[in-house]
């Protein structure tokens, strides 16, 4: 009781992000989604396979490590991933190489630099200044590297692209239509 309690103070009273996530994990909100987020994930894994060609990947807001699941078959050297939610962190089947820390998108700094891919699937809305979070972390980019952004469209999404365009080229883009929705995954390098 005690611990509900806690909990509910944190995301309720004090709006603490972390801990709204890692109730939203503990209690299974987000596992209906899987399966047709995987095969979202599927069109998302060419670009992967198309542009790591065995250099490091870094993926921010990994969530249960859905993402990291698809790049299963790529050839990557090095799988370094974040997450604000130590719950969905703590949940994903780790391989040999790679590493996972719950951490702050905002002030993360990565280990593994320089990245051939840096992946935010669906991840950008929740950051205050989505393009300078994409600025920071285009700093740990390999010379030939690249952003691989996901996002699911809405009026947010719509204008976070549109800031994107000012300041990015864009490689490759694909739009996946799921039912009555939408995602653009597109492959980013700083003009
Ligand atoms: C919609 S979920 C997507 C998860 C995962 N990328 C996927 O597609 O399955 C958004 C994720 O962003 C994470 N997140 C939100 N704010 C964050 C922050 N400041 N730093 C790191 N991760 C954050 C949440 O914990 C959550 O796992």
């Amino acid at each position: 009781m005690t611990g509900k309690l806690i909990s509910f103070v944190r995301r309720k009273v004090f709006r603490i992000d972390k801990y709204r996530w890692d109730y939203q994990y503990a209690t299974g909100q987000w596992n209906g989604l899987k399966s047709k987020e995987m095969q979202r994930l599927n069109v998302a894994r060419d670009f992967l396979i198309n542009y790591t060609l065995g250099g490091n990947i870094l993926e921010i807001g990994c969530g249960e490590g859905v993402f990291f699941q698809n790049a299963s078959g790529v050839d990557y050297s090095f799988y370094e991933a974040i997450d604000l939610s130590e719950v969905a962190i703590g949940r994903i089947n780790k391989t040999g190489k790679s590493l996972f820390v719950a951490a702050d998108m905002e002030k993360y700094v990565p280990v593994n630099d320089p990245f051939a891919v840096i992946v935010f699937n669906e991840v950008l809305y929740y950051s205050k200044n989505p393009l300078d979070l994409l600025r920071k972390y285009n700093q740990y980019l390999a010379k030939d590297g690249v952003l691989l952004v996901g996002m699911y469209d809405t009026k947010k999404s719509t204008d976070i692209w549109l800031g994107i365009s000012k300041i990015f080229c864009e490689l490759d883009s694909v739009k996946i239509q799921q039912d009555s929705k939408a995602w653009n995954y597109k492959i980013l390098k700083l003009i």
